[in-house]
């Protein structure tokens, strides 16, 4: 997005919770490949999605240095929960430092492991997932949560647009080839409906139809 139409839709959005804003400052600082952080406009987007759908259970497969975690925790229902899936623990301390301060940490179940490994074994029905792991796995991701959301339930698709690259038909690169599967995939599945938004990277929301 360019950087004058960015700030503006900025400076007309909600202003960055401070915690978001120091999240997403010692993201940058501490850890490789920062950029996997949503950030504020995307953060206030999920927030605002979550808000709408008040959904009693979450889950994200990519928890990363959780700024979309409690982004979304803020729209669950006061007794509701968000089960967030991250393989790489040597973030879980730090993350879970971030949803104390958010006052988001007695909504926000971590689990350490690859979501392959752990949905399957999950006896929960979802309003809402949120999928933000690997892209070469995003139709695994969908193929193993479709049954576990309520009809009428949502899940939302991150980076769809794979950084431009997923709207050419050439590209070889595993991450794009991943989301390309997926968006193909979710065009043929009969039992949703779907919008692809342009907002930051291609944001994909699904509603489970039956
Ligand atoms: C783009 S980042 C997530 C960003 C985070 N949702 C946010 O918006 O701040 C992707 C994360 O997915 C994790 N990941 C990779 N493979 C995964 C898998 N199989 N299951 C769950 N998470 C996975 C990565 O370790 C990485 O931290």
């Amino acid at each position: 997005m360019e950087r004058e139409l960015e700030k503006f839709i900025l400076d007309h959005s909600t202003p960055e919770n401070p915690v978001l804003e120091d999240l997403y400052r010692q993201t940058h600082l501490r850890f490789v490949n920062p950029n996997m952080v949503c950030g504020h406009l995307q953060g206030r987007f999920l927030e605002m999605i979550s808000k709408m759908i008040n959904p009693s259970i979450i889950l994200e497969i990519g928890t990363f240095t959780g700024y979309s975690a409690i982004c979304l925790a803020k729209g669950l229902k006061s007794e509701g929960r968000l089960v967030t899936i991250e393989p790489n623990d040597e973030l879980a301390d730090f993350t879970l430092s971030y949803f104390v301060k958010a006052g988001v940490d007695d909504k926000i179940e971590q689990m350490t492991g690859r979501a392959q490994e752990i949905i399957p074994e999950m006896n929960l029905i979802f309003d809402l997932v949120y999928i933000d792991g690997d892209k070469r796995e995003y139709c695994d991701y969908f193929n193993l949560v479709i049954d576990k959301v309520k009809t009428g339930g949502y899940i939302i698709a991150d980076n769809v647009l794979g950084g431009g690259k997923a709207i050419g038909k050439d590209s070889s690169d595993p991450q794009t080839m991943g989301i390309m599967e997926f968006n193909a995939m979710i065009k043929k599945q009969k039992n949703i409906e779907c919008i692809l938004l342009p907002v930051r990277d291609g944001v994909m929301i699904i509603r489970k139809l039956f």
